[in-house]
């Protein structure tokens, strides 16, 4: 139970890599505070986490609304008196790959909106409180498109790019704030209910399960990792190792 008296809020919490996380955070014991916008589903995995025991909220909310976000924190504060973890985990991207040059002007917004903006207003909305008490833990969900690029993802990968800029420079910046700042880039998540079919993508010639990436969100959200700050890991099977051949 080593997340205990601790708090956590979980973006993207109703599915996927957020949902794997936030169960897992509350298995160890954390109060969590789940955020999404499927309101249907997101109270779902509350109301799981309730019936094991724990301790969860649900808050359907859209990332990308400065105000919402800001209305989520102070919730989640005045119920929990405190913000230890924060995990910006919601994003997404055009499931077609478009080249760029194709890509109609004013189709990738939603794109930057969520992606960065989303993360960049969570972040904002509880640093105040983190850095008062010099204690937090946050970890940005980016993807193996921020380091490689994805042809025909431009956008996306621009958008998961910043946040490993962001990760970085938000590490310095709060290092003596007792912060740390880190960053998991996924490749090739399993939906949550798909066998882990053969696939190769990657050399362990498999996707990943979501809990599998939940395991080191929960180590970076731990304080047994409390000497890592400004890190960007890959947690891909060897999908950037190569070459593959053919
Ligand atoms: N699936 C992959 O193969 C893959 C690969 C690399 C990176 N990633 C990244 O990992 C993270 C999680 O991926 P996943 O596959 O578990 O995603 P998912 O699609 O299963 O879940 C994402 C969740 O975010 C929520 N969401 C979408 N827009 C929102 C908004 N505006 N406000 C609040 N919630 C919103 C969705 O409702 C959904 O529950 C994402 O940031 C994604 O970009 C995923």
């Amino acid at each position: 139970m080593k997340f205990t008296g601790k708090t956590a809020i979980i973006t993207g919490a109703a599915n996927g890599i957020g949902k794997a996380t936030a169960l897992r955070l509350a298995n160890e014991g954390a109060n969590v505070a789940l955020v999404d916008i499927d309101q249907v589903k997101v109270e779902q995995v509350a109301g799981t986490i309730r019936a094991a025991g724990g301790t969860a909220l649900a808050f359907a909310v859209d990332i990308t609304k400065n105000n919402d976000v800001k209305a989520v924190a102070a919730k989640v504060l005045a119920t929990f008196g405190q913000i230890d973890i924060l995990v910006n985990n919601a994003g997404a991207g055009w499931q077609k790959q478009i080249p760029f040059k194709d890509t109609p002007d004013g189709s990738w917004e939603w794109i930057i909106d969520l992606n960065i903006k989303g993360t960049l207003y969570f972040t904002h909305a509880v640093l105040e409180h983190m850095v008062e008490r010099k204690y937090g833990k946050i970890i940005n969900i980016s993807s193996i498109a921020a380091s490689v690029g994805i042809p025909n993802l431009a956008v996306y990968s621009a958008s998961k790019g910043a946040l490993v800029s962001f990760t970085k420079a938000l590490a310095m910046e709060l290092g003596p704030a007792q912060i740390n700042v880190n960053c998991v880039s996924p490749a090739l998540v399993a939906r949550e209910t798909e066998p882990l079919e053969p696939c190769s993508g990657t050399f362990l010639g498999r996707k990943g399960h979501p809990d599998e990436f939940a395991n080191i969100i929960a180590f970076l959200a731990s304080d047994e990792a409390s000497f890592i700050t400004g890190a960007d890991y890959l947690v891909d099977g060897g999908r950037t190792l190569g070459p593959r051949g053919v």
